[in-house]
């Protein structure tokens, strides 16, 4: 039997049966099960609905749980506990929930009821749409290890989006994620309580717009991976999957290294550099000049180059 038999069978997106592929195909249920693993294993999006058959997901770009853990690397996989919903209050507010049973875990949903943003900021999380990840990392060292922690994931999680397609991901400080001058995503990092057996308890959250359409709560202007790279096939699981290896690649290194080492990736990504900018209060006014070993913003004034530790910077 040829796959795209199989497929082509499956490409109305209905729900089909074992039972009646087999039939049409004029196989075994198990040699169409073993091609509906193979197909999966070569990343066609095909979701297992137990009790009832299969069913080819990638044009609606559903999330799935089996075809995310299967895009993982069997030493992702063991060490996260991933937990994928239809919908929730926040996957930050679901990860803090988690965290005292699970070691590393991981929440995706299909959509939030009160997703979060930067400043006490509301974050648009519509259904079907968009890509809202979170995970609780257990990062080594005291607090102030964690120094631009938040810029390193922001880094991994460029390079994910890069690696499935797409062009240049470009980052403004502190970490949202930028497309051709448009924001499209943003980072949440909260650190969670006190310091447990030398680690620090890190929720890392990360929503990015992926076929966002419209958005009536959004206070900033805003793109979508799929509005700016339409040539692309933007498809959620794919995403989540490379974004969790690669952050979970970029703990390690962070651990080991700490954020000095990221730096220069930071800086290939940083949408001021050279630009007038000023901060958010107003009060000062400078040319971007990249960050600093910790990833303080350095604005380049007449006094100097001044490190800006929080807040906001905008183009003057
Ligand atoms: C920003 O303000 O730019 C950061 C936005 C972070 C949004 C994500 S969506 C997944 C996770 N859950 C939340 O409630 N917020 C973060």
């Amino acid at each position: 039997m040829k796959s795209n038999a199989l497929l082509s069978l499956l490409s109305d997106r209905e729900i089909h049966s074992g039972e009646s592929l087999a039939h049409k195909l004029g196989v075994s249920r198990t040699a169409v099960w073993k091609h509906i693993r193979k197909a999966i294993a070569d990343g066609t999006d095909i979701r297992t609905i137990r009790g009832q058959g299969y069913q080819l997901v990638s044009a609606l770009d559903l999330l799935d749980r089996d075809i995310i853990l299967g895009q993982l690397n069997a030493s992702v996989r063991e060490r996260i506990q991933l937990t994928v919903l239809d919908e929730v209050d926040s996957t930050n507010a679901e990860v803090a929930r988690l965290l005292t049973s699970a070691p590393l875990p991981v929440v995706l949903s299909d959509c939030q009821t009160s997703g979060r943003g930067r400043r006490g900021r509301n974050w648009a999380s519509p259904k079907d749409q968009n890509l809202y990840l979170s995970l609780g990392l257990s990062i080594k060292g005291g607090f102030s290890a964690l120094d631009g922690l938040s810029l390193a994931l922001g880094v991994a999680v460029a390079n994910a989006i890069e690696q499935v397609g797409g062009g240049e991901v470009g980052l403004k400080w502190p970490n949202d994620l930028f497309a051709q001058g448009q924001k499209f995503g943003g980072i949440l990092v909260e650190i969670q309580g006190e310091l447990q057996e030398g680690c620090v308890q890190v929720i890392a959250g990360i929503g990015i717009n992926v076929h966002m359409t419209q958005a009536e709560d959004v206070d900033q202007p805003w793109t979508s991976l799929d509005k700016r790279w339409p040539d692309q096939a933007w498809v959620r699981n794919q995403l989540a999957a490379g974004m969790i290896t690669q952050i979970l690649a970029a703990v390690t290194e962070f651990e080991a290294g700490g954020f000095r080492q990221f730096r220069e990736r930071w800086q290939r990504r940083d949408i001021f550099s050279g630009l007038p900018l000023v901060t958010r209060d107003g009060e000062l006014k400078g040319v971007g000049g990249g960050i600093d070993e910790t990833g303080n913003y350095l604005l380049k004034t007449a006094e100097g180059e001044i490190p800006v530790r929080a807040g906001d910077i905008s183009l003057r």
